[in-house]
């Protein structure tokens, strides 16, 4: 296959040992067989999260323009070949990018552009996407994470949110599976590095949007579940983005 095989990417840079490092936005009617590289990866690194290849799959033929949230499936390679992915959203309703997944294959880990690894540039890098998209910084970026992977998020600039958060165990799928809950952290990544009380004020204002860009836009959860109106606050009140509907159409 030629290195084209994955289109244009949308984003080309060097590791510091000089390796082409290329994201690829997996989205509006890619071939399969990238589509499938996409949840093959992703197969890989969460077996245990089967449920979501239908929806990259889904996602794949879309274009990413939703109502109110620009979709990403980001493909990384180096020098051609497909080392890790990333799915994170730019919410532009709540004004804030939720990572729902990423992983790079362990051969690729030690890689660095600037000076990080490429997993952490491929976390944070969804700073930069959001300004893209939405022409201002926003309130940053969100993730939920069970507790024994807090450390790979904390060294690397993420914060966690000081809240008893909750996620259905069976995502968007809660409504025909059922809405068996457990605890996990809920994170927050600033939008940028600030002083540490433009910070706090920051957080404060980016804890409903988090909770909501999951809970509320991800996992389609209404006011009716009793612990959502803790952590959603006044993001319920708010008329939801649609990530089922494609900007300018009614539905689909
Ligand atoms: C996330 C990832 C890209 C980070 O890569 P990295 O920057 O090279 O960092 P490491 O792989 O060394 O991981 C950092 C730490 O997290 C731990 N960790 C990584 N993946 C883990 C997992 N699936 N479960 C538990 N711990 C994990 C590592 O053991 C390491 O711990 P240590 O610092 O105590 O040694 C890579 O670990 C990965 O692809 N993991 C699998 C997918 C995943 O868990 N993604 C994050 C959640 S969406």
């Amino acid at each position: 296959m030629s290195r084209h095989r994955f289109g244009s990417p949308a984003l080309e840079t060097r590791t510091d040992e000089g390796a082409v490092v290329e994201l690829f936005d997996i989205v509006g009617g890619a071939p399969t067989e990238v589509v499938e590289t996409l949840c093959s990866i992703h197969v890989g690194a969460f077996p245990e999260h089967l449920f979501a290849v239908d929806l990259i799959r889904e996602d794949a033929r879309l274009p990413n323009v939703r109502d109110g949230i620009i979709v990403h499936q980001w493909l990384l390679t180096v020098d051609g070949e497909p080392v890790g992915y990333s799915l994170a959203d730019s919410n532009l309703v709540r004004r804030i990018a939720p990572l729902h997944f990423f992983s790079v294959l362990p051969a690729s880990r030690t890689h660095t552009v600037d000076g990080v690894r490429l997993g952490t540039w491929l976390m944070t890098d969804l700073r930069r996407q959001y300004l893209t998209d939405a022409g201002e910084p926003g309130l940053g970026a969100a993730a939920e994470t069970p507790e024994y992977k807090l450390r790979i998020f904390e060294p690397n600039g993420w914060l966690r949110c000081p809240v008893r958060y909750l996620e259905p165990i069976h995502g968007w799928n809660w409504r025909t599976e059922g809405l068996e809950v457990r605890e996990i952290a809920l994170l927050w990544l600033p939008p940028t590095t600030g002083s540490a009380g433009a910070t706090n004020e920051l957080a404060s204002a980016a804890l409903e949007p988090a909770a909501a860009s999951f809970l509320i836009d991800m996992y389609h959860l209404d006011a009716s579940v009793p612990w959502l109106a803790n952590l959603c606050g006044t993001e319920i009140d708010r008329p939801a983005p649609s990530r089922e509907t494609v900007a300018g159409d009614s539905g689909r």
